[in-house]
């Protein structure tokens, strides 16, 4: 039995009205895909489009390409893909992928997308966009949905950057929880007041080091009061012990044990600092990425 026949194979065949749904906490999509020999040789094709898979992650897995080109200029091989109908989306295959020194070893980046996304989806924060792993043209890779007419951060001035302030402190909770090094001006996007956190490759990492500090930007929230919309959603995450044992099985394809249970390790830090009402400066040192 695979894991999502484990958690959803039952689910599926009761009427909607019987799912036992977690109070205020919106399911999040489980988009199957392939990443084992095992697994592929299971699926069928009716199980790439789940009910409890978000429609845009539907779109992602299933739809036919019609249409791609090369962005220039990128470390990794990043592509835009247009699908039959009509989504759009950034494809990262792992053959792309390239060396980068850090402690996340390349060809697991892909993985790490997803990874990084699955987790925004069960705390709720929305700050990344539907990311799914599939095939295209028999190369695997992450698929993230197209955030049109955005800019990064390194277009966007400093007045636009404050009105996206409290929406910045979830991006610092969401980085510290999934260990992200690589959060500078290019890979995080705004549009109409709203951040949209791309380029996940590089997180759930390991190795302390001086290059994995945290960017500037973050500083800003040590001592600073917890938004009360963002304590909400991780309190509700926080008590939601049938999303948390789905996480960790869905993690654990993903990433290995030790960074899954890694990630568990840095909630229950979030919480302590939670339960404190902010991040103490003092806690700076042991809240750096990568240790
Ligand atoms: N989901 C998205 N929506 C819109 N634009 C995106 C999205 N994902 C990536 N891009 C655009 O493509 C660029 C390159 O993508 P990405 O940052 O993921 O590639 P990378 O090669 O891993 O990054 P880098 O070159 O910064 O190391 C981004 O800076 C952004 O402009
Ligand atoms: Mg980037």
């Amino acid at each position: 039995m695979n894991l999502f026949e484990k958690f959803f194979g039952e689910v599926a065949e009761k009427p909607k009205e019987e799912l036992k749904r977690p109070p205020a906490q919106e399911l999040p999509p489980f988009a199957p895909y392939s990443p084992t020999k095992e697994n592929k040789k299971e699926e069928k094709p009716e199980k790439k489009t789940h009910p409890l898979s978000t429609p845009e992650e539907k779109k992602l897995e299933v739809g036919e390409k019609t249409g791609s080109f090369e962005l220039q200029g990128t470390v990794n091989k990043v592509f835009f893909v247009k699908f039959e109908d009509g989504a759009e989306g950034i494809f990262k295959p792992k053959n792309g992928e390239a060396f980068t020194g850090t402690s996340v070893e390349k060809g697991t980046y892909f993985k790490r997308e997803r990874a990084a996304y699955l987790v925004d989806r069960f705390i709720g924060f929305g700050l990344i966009p539907p990311t799914v792993i599939r095939e295209i043209e028999g190369q695997i890779g992450s698929v993230q949905e197209f955030v049109p007419d955005a800019k990064t951060a390194a277009e966007t001035l400093e007045h636009e950057k404050q009105a996206v302030a409290s929406e910045m402190f979830k991006v610092w909770i969401l980085d510290y929880l999934i260990f992200n090094t690589d959060r500078h001006g290019y890979n995080w996007l705004i549009r109409n007041q709203k951040i949209h956190a791309i380029d996940n490759g590089m997180s759930f990492g390991v190795r302390p080091g001086s290059e994995d500090e945290p960017f500037d930007h973050y500083f800003a929230h040590f001592n600073a009061p917890f938004p009360q919309e963002m304590k909400d959603m991780f309190e509700k995450f926080l008590s939601w012990e049938q999303g948390k044992e789905i996480l960790r099985d869905l993690l654990l394809e993903l990433l290995n044990k030790k960074e899954t249970d890694a990630f568990f390790r840095r909630v229950e830090i979030v919480n302590e600092f939670l339960a404190q009402g902010k991040i103490p400066y003092a806690a700076r040192n042991g809240l750096t990425f990568g240790s």
